[in-house]
């Protein structure tokens, strides 16, 4: 918990906090870790929800994949691409119908390769800066 904490940046003062937020939930966010020279160097998170159920279809999962991050001496040898291996592979299984990722800038490319691809039905809106 305190490897995952710590690649998104939170302190150990609210470490606690983040504990008991990762298992309230536990059934939507699922944490992926990679690991080298015996610890965690990187994690990626994917966001299970739930589409309006339709016909006879009322388990309409998707998935989207969130703080994405390899600690940066760790970068370059694959630590990302087996995370984005692994969170698909999960999201295979589930029988997700689609998965998602709001890239950033620098990140695109490494989705590209990674299994993803630019569609031009997804849209997105963002609140007008104050
Ligand atoms: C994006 C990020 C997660 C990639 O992690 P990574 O572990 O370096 O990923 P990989 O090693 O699988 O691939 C990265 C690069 O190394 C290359 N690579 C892959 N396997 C390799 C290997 N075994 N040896 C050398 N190079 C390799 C890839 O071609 C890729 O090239 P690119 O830099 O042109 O994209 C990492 O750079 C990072 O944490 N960035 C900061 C946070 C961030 O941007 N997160 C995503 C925002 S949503």
């Amino acid at each position: 918990m305190a490897a995952l904490a710590e690649l998104r940046d939170i302190g150990g003062d609210r470490l606690g906090e983040f504990a008991s937020w990762v298992a309230d939930h536990a059934r939507t966010h699922l944490p992926f870790v990679a690991e080298a020279d015996g610890r965690i160097v990187g994690s990626a998170w994917l966001h299970i929800a739930g589409r309006v159920p339709g016909g006879d279809s009322f388990d309409r999962l998707y998935g989207d994949v969130q703080s994405v991050m390899v600690r940066e001496e760790y970068r370059n040898q694959g630590a990302g691409a087996a995370l984005m291996a692994a969170i698909l592979a999960e999201a295979r299984e589930r029988g997700l119908l689609h998965v998602t990722v709001h890239s950033g800038r620098r990140a695109v490319d490494f989705y590209l390769r990674n299994g993803f691809s630019h569609h031009r039905q997804m849209l997105l809106w963002e609140p007008e800066a104050p």
